[in-house]
């Protein structure tokens, strides 16, 4: 049975349950609204039906089991079968990057395709995928309707903080050719209190890739920072922190680590190099912003090595953290991965844990040992590598965690734990920009 405010909602259908996709759903029928999400992939609608959420998200199994008890929230396969009574499509499918460094929107024109015969005329295409400049238009032909508008709405939701950061926006950002259509999305937002911005369509794509390259800077510049620290013998957390005082610095996102990566920052920061150089801009500086990242992996990997007594060829690396970073299961282009790949192409046998991956399987854990707990993962390994932020690791038993090694030594990734602690014990440590 529906209450009042399902009535006075809007009907909306997602297109692709994923991060994003689930998230949006999920939490637009929380604010009130009528939500079908749709995927491609059957065993996860079946689940998703039973209210097996899967994927790793603070808040989004309690929000999507309240949706399912309501009947706010359905899940459907085939695009096509949700979109018939929707006044609002939100396109949720994912962008990848394409061989040439372009987004691939492959996947957003196939689903438009798709929808476009079902629609109800004046319904409204939301694109929330990220996408370059001049999809608007790309998603416009592949419907081959008329009397649809599409909508630009990047969404800048964090994984790991997902559902807390749809419901608590920084910015609501849409863009739209047409003024009635931008203000209808607008109001599916009137419950959230969030600064609204109504663009174009090119500006809001852009905003999107934009967003992100600067955050990338971010990393790769206090990444760059902290190498600098370790040449002069300064201490990087101390830089970060006299920094962050400055008001116009601020400290979010100056956290130096072992290089940035997910299912977003490389790819978007890469489709941006390549809409600059398409539009005749040479983007030299995210170029260099991307280097530092790729020579970031590197370094740590050579640190690790040389922790482990200059090679680390038949000699076993412990590493905590496969993910991009904690609080999430994601490990699309994970940092983590990237150089427990370098560590194995150097020859280390890699023991690795972590909280969010329970078991193998999955082909990009191919020759890794998957242990099933921290201390598991140290057995007889000449140096351990933390690679993952999560906070469970600065609270482990550190003399059992130097019991099972077979040499005490910590490479710090994340400079995430307590490092005199840790020297107090006898190990030795090393951290990212500083001793
Ligand atoms: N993950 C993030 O943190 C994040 C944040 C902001 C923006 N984005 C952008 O949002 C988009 C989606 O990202 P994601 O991480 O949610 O991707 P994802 O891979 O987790 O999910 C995409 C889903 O779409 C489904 N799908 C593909 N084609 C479909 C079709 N034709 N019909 C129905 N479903 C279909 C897939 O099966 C998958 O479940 C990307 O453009 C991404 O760049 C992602």
């Amino acid at each position: 049975m529906k209450d009042e405010s399902a009535r006075m909602g809007s009907k909306i259908a997602v297109i692709g349950t994923g991060y994003v996709g689930l998230t949006t759903g999920a939490c637009l029928a929380h604010l009130g609204h009528d939500v079908i999400c749709a995927d491609i992939v059957p065993e996860k609608v079946e689940a998703l039906n039973r209210g097996e959420i899967p994927i790793l998200e603070a808040g989004l199994d309690d929000l999507v089991h309240e949706g399912l008890r309501s009947g706010q929230l359905r899940f459907v396969l085939g695009s096509e079968h949700a979109v018939d009574d929707a006044e609002f499509v939100y396109l949720c499918v994912p962008t990848p990057q394409g061989e040439d460094g372009s987004a691939d929107l492959s996947y957003i024109e196939a689903a438009a395709q798709q929808i476009g015969p079902h629609l109800q005329s004046e319904a409204i295409v939301i694109n929330k995928s990220t996408v370059p400049v001049g999809s608007t238009f790309v998603v416009e032909q592949a419907l081959g309707r008329a009397d649809v508008s599409v909508v630009s709405n990047p969404e800048f939701l964090r994984e790991g903080s997902a559902v807390h950061d749809f419901l608590n926006p920084d910015r609501v950002v849409i863009g739209a050719e047409d003024q009635g259509a931008a203000i209808r999305v607008a109001g599916l937002y009137l419950g959230l209190a969030a600064p609204l911005q109504v663009t174009d369509p090119a500006s809001a794509e852009t905003i999107k890739y934009a967003s992100n390259a600067f955050l990338a800077t971010k990393i790769s510049f206090v990444n760059a920072i902290a190498a600098v620290c370790e040449a002069v013998g300064a201490d990087v957390n101390d830089v970060v922190l006299g920094m962050g005082y400055d008001k116009r610095i601020g400290n979010a996102f100056l956290r130096p680590g072992p290089g940035w990566g997910g299912s977003c920052f490389p790819k978007d920061s890469r489709a941006l190099v390549r809409i600059a150089e398409d539009a005749g801009y040479d983007f030299d500086l995210l170029k260099g912003v991307i280097t530092v990242n790729e020579e970031q992996f590197e370094r740590v990997a050579d640190k690790i090595e040389h922790m482990a007594g200059g090679a680390v060829e038949g000699k076993t690396v412990a590493v905590w953290g496969l993910t991009f970073k904690a609080r999430t299961d994601d490990m699309r282009d994970s940092p983590a991965l990237e150089i427990v790949r370098r560590l194995r192409a150097r020859g280390a046998v890699v023991q690795a844990y972590d909280p969010s991956v329970e078991e193998p399987g999955d082909p990009r854990l191919d020759g890794i040992e998957i242990a099933t707990d921290p201390y598991a993962a140290c057995a007889g390994a000449e140096v351990l590598a933390i690679l993952t932020e999560w906070d469970e690791f600065k609270w482990l038993d550190f003399d059992k965690v130097g019991e099972t090694m077979a040499a005490k030594r910590v490479v710090d990734a994340r400079n995430l734990v307590d490092r005199t602690a840790l020297l107090r014990r006898g190990f030795v440590y090393q951290g990212i920009g500083r001793a």
